[in-house]
Order: structure tokens, then sequence, then C-alpha cells
């Protein structure tokens, strides 16, 4: 399992302390939850702070952007540093504009579906993704129960993508500890973004650990 922790449960004060733990860890990349208080009821941190985290990260930046007109920042979120550029389905008219531009600006195109969003709706664009991600949880907070039912979708996805002949990946984003991770990996996705419940733990590192197990 690919481990994403998302720093939105970071300490802010103390971000990097909270990268390098990141880095010494087993996670895979790190997410950036980005929230403009339009699209999400809340909103978080923007691009001085992900170059921040982009100077100390070892780690490949999985950029999570839950905004209106994500198709605006493509050129921005490279500048800072991200590797993966993730836009939600719901905010782009334009999915399959914006998700080439993002590859050909050198980045690697994901795309996030909320909770009631179908996997059905990426049947045509699937072969062109790095990364689907699949949100277990209403978008704009962390801290929040994961929906049971996004095991069904992570089901129906990774059936979609062997139809495909493709490698997308699929990630789960939302409400994930040592007890969801386990429902999300039996229905074959390939990463887990988890905020709270390894920045809560005494042992983050070890969490993580734990997690990637999966
Ligand atoms: C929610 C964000 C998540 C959030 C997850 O809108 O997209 O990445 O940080 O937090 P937890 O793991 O606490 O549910
Ligand atoms: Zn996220």
């Amino acid at each position: 399992m690919i481990v994403s922790p998302s720093i939105l449960s970071a300490d802010f004060g103390r971000l990097d302390q909270d990268i390098e733990m990141i880095n010494r860890s087993e996670a895979g990349w790190i997410h950036c939850d980005v929230m403009d208080g339009v699209f999400v009821p809340n909103i978080s941190f923007g691009f001085p702070v992900i170059e921040a985290v982009a100077r100390k990260a070892r780690k490949p930046l999985d950029v999570h952007l839950m905004i209106v007109n994500p198709q605006n920042y493509v050129s921005q979120v490279r500048d800072c540093g991200a590797e993966i550029m993730n836009v939600h389905q719901e905010a782009c008219v334009h999915l399959h504009r914006t998700v080439q531009a993002i590859k050909d600006a050198g980045m690697k195109a994901a795309v996030t579906l909320n909770p009631a969003t179908p996997v059905e709706t990426l049947v045509d664009i699937l072969p062109d993704l790095y990364m689907v991600l699949l949100m277990s949880v209403n978008p704009g907070f962390g801290g929040q129960k994961y929906i049971v039912r996004t095991a069904d979708k992570v089901r129906r996805l990774r059936a979609m993508i062997a139809e495909a002949g493709s490698d997308t990946l699929i990630q789960v984003d939302g409400g994930i500890n040592l007890d969801t991770v386990r429902l999300v990996a039996e229905a074959g996705a390939d990463s887990v973004v988890a905020g709270s419940a390894v920045f809560k733990s005494t042992d983050p590192e070890a969490y993580i650990r734990e997690l990637a197990r999966y």
C-alpha cells in the first residue's frame, strides 16, 4: 500500500519536523490538500506552503486540489514542485483538456471523485489517468468518518481498469486508519491518504509503517 500522509493534520507551527518524520517513514508520497472555500466549505493553504514543503520533502508531492477552476493553476502547481496534480471531476467541465494540460506540464494526472459521483463517469478517460482518488468522506475536513460504500466503488473501479487494460492506480482518501485500510486494501486500492490517524497517533512513523503493510 502506498501511504500518502496528509499534512492537513500536521502541526503547521513545526511543519519542517513533520515533513522530516514523513521523509524518514515508509510513506510513498506527501499529500497536500488545497481548499479554496468555494469548491469545499473550508480553506486550507496554497502555493507558498506547498513550495515550503517541497523544499524539505524527499518524497514526491501528491497535490489534491479541492478548488474550482483547477485548470487555471497547472503551471503554478508544477512550479511549486508537485509530481502528481489531482483535480476533482466535479470541478472540471473539460476534464480531458485539463488532464492533457497536467501531462503536458510534466506532471502525473490524477482525478478525484466525491462520494456521490459514480466511478463509471471516468470510463472514457481512464487510460489517460495515472491515478483515480475516491473520496471516502465529503471533502473539506480531516477527521471525518469513513463512508462504508467506498470499498464497493473501489471494486467497480478495479474492474473498469482491468477491462481497459490500463495501469491506473486507485487511491482512497478520508477516514483511513488501521481498521478501514483493510476494507479498501481487500477491495483493490493501491494507495491511501491518512491525515488525523497518522498525526494523532503517539508514533506517526510506526503508524505509517503499519498502514503500508496492507
Ligand atoms: C479531506 C482531505 C483529506 C484529509 C484526510 O477533504 O482531502 O486528505 O486530510 O483526513 P483524515 O485522514 O483525517 O480523514
Ligand atoms: Zn486529500
